[in-house]
């Protein structure tokens, strides 16, 4: 149980820290591709003034004198193009030049082919007159910028992955440290129950017999005196039997696999239908059973036996008579499930979930002694767990309720 609570917590907490480093890296690529950009911007654009301030024109046309920035902006794989006024390619330098036409309102262009491109336009005046000569446009390829990034990624992601293991390591640490007193104080506890319970059953017994051996001798003490005893050692047999429960329940995660064998479960609960036919026949209920033979499972006899019986009581004690109630068997794959079905009272669809829990009982008006405690239900889901199956209820109020145990092979 706590493992699970532990597993919990940690996936939790490295699934918020996973998302933090995830938005933090998000925001760290976006912020330096932005700069990046800028900065190639800035670059470009200072290539342009100085590539428009230099040109030549006459009478309103340009006219470009090759070879005056080649060299090394080529080498930065960079390109340059000269336009005139109606956006007409006039002459170009550098290896990755644009394809794309010319769009003097738009500064910024990029271009994505294989091989990224981004470029800056700027117009150039004419300086005594003022008057539009042509563009230029500058560009540049992405392909180092895009390296950069494609490091940064993995930097990126390197650096989450290594941090997320780290954090999930000392995450372990930090859940087992917080659960720690937890469970400590859990298993206390549950100590506690079980040494009350033990404690108390030896007194228990002492007032038992001592009830009973007046009883013997009848005619020592009067008939009302031997009704009072006969309620003392019935409530106390009562007592006994929760202290016996609560030692159970208290004891269920120790009682593990230890005492597992393997078991034919078609035998016990033939011996049990056997065993409450009396009971059941007593009432006018109808105990009927349909079992599979040779259902093999590893188990407890003990505590089936206990499971099985607390379903089988409940069913007869809850059924009016002339009712039904009866016990069949399926096998699904690996999986075994028997069903305890019942034409009884039913459970409220509210109280379905309720009814495994300890001393939950639906009618509370009932004195406390007749029927039982309420921990027949939460003994026989604990003993279920505990074989690797579990219970399940479906019930009509009115109409009856079914028990459906799954055990595995
Ligand atoms: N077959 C059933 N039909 C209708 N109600 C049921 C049935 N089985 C259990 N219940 C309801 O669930 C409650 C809990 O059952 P559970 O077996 O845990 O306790 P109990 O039978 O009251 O006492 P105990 O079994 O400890 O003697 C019961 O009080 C009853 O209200
Ligand atoms: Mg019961």
């Amino acid at each position: 149980m706590f493992q699970k609570i532990r597993y919990r917590l940690l996936l939790s907490y490295l699934l918020v820290f996973a998302s933090l480093l995830g938005i933090f890296a998000l925001a760290v690529r976006v912020a330096f591709t932005r700069s990046l950009t800028q900065q190639i911007t800035d670059k470009l654009i200072a290539i342009g003034q100085s590539a428009a301030a230099n040109v030549e024109y006459e009478a309103g046309h340009l006219k470009i004198e090759n070879e005056v920035y080649l060299q090394e902006q080529i080498a930065r794989h960079q390109a340059l193009q000269w336009f005139d006024a109606q956006g007409m390619l006039l002459a170009q330098q550098g290896k990755q030049v644009l394809t794309l036409p010319l769009s003097p309102d738009q500064t910024v262009q990029f271009q994505n082919n294989k091989i990224r491109i981004q470029a800056v336009t700027l117009p150039i005046i004419d300086s005594y007159n003022h008057r539009l000569v042509g563009y230029v446009r500058v560009s540049q390829s992405l392909k180092d910028f895009d390296e950069t990034l494609e490091k940064l990624d993995w930097e990126l992601g390197g650096g989450i992955i290594v941090t997320l293991v780290l954090s999930g390591m000392g995450g372990i640490l930090l859940t087992r440290q917080a659960m720690q007193p937890i469970e400590e104080s859990f298993q206390r506890l549950k100590q506690f129950t079980a040494d009350a319970s033990h404690e108390l059953r030896s007194p228990l017994m002492a007032i038992k017999i001592n009830a009973e051996l007046p009883l013997e001798y009848p005619e020592e003490i009067g008939p009302k005196d031997a009704e009072k005893f006969s309620a003392i050692a019935n409530a106390t047999h009562q007592m006994i039997r929760l202290t016996e429960d609560l030692l159970l329940l208290a004891r269920t995660d120790q009682l593990t696999n230890q005492n597992f064998h393997t078991l034919n479960l078609s035998l016990i609960l033939e011996d049990l239908i056997q065993f409450y036919k009396l009971q059941a026949e007593g009432k006018k209920i109808n105990l009927q059973s349909q079992l599979m033979e040779n259902l093999y499972i590893k188990g407890d006899s003990i505590q089936l036996r206990r499971l099985f019986s607390n379903l089988i009581e409940n069913a007869i004690y809850y059924t009016p008579s002339k009712g039904t109630v009866e016990v069949k068997t399926s096998r699904v794959g690996s999986q075994i499930y028997v069903n305890v079905q019942d034409t009884g009272v039913g459970i409220a669809p509210e109280h379905l979930d309720k009814v495994f829990e300890r001393f939950w009982r639906a009618d509370r008006s009932r004195s406390y002694w007749e029927g039982g405690s309420g921990l027949g239900l939460a003994i026989a889901q604990a003993i279920a767990k505990n074989h690797g199956g579990l219970i399940t209820v479906t019930s009509q109020l009115g109409s009856g309720s079914s028990f459906i145990v799954r055990l595995p092979t």
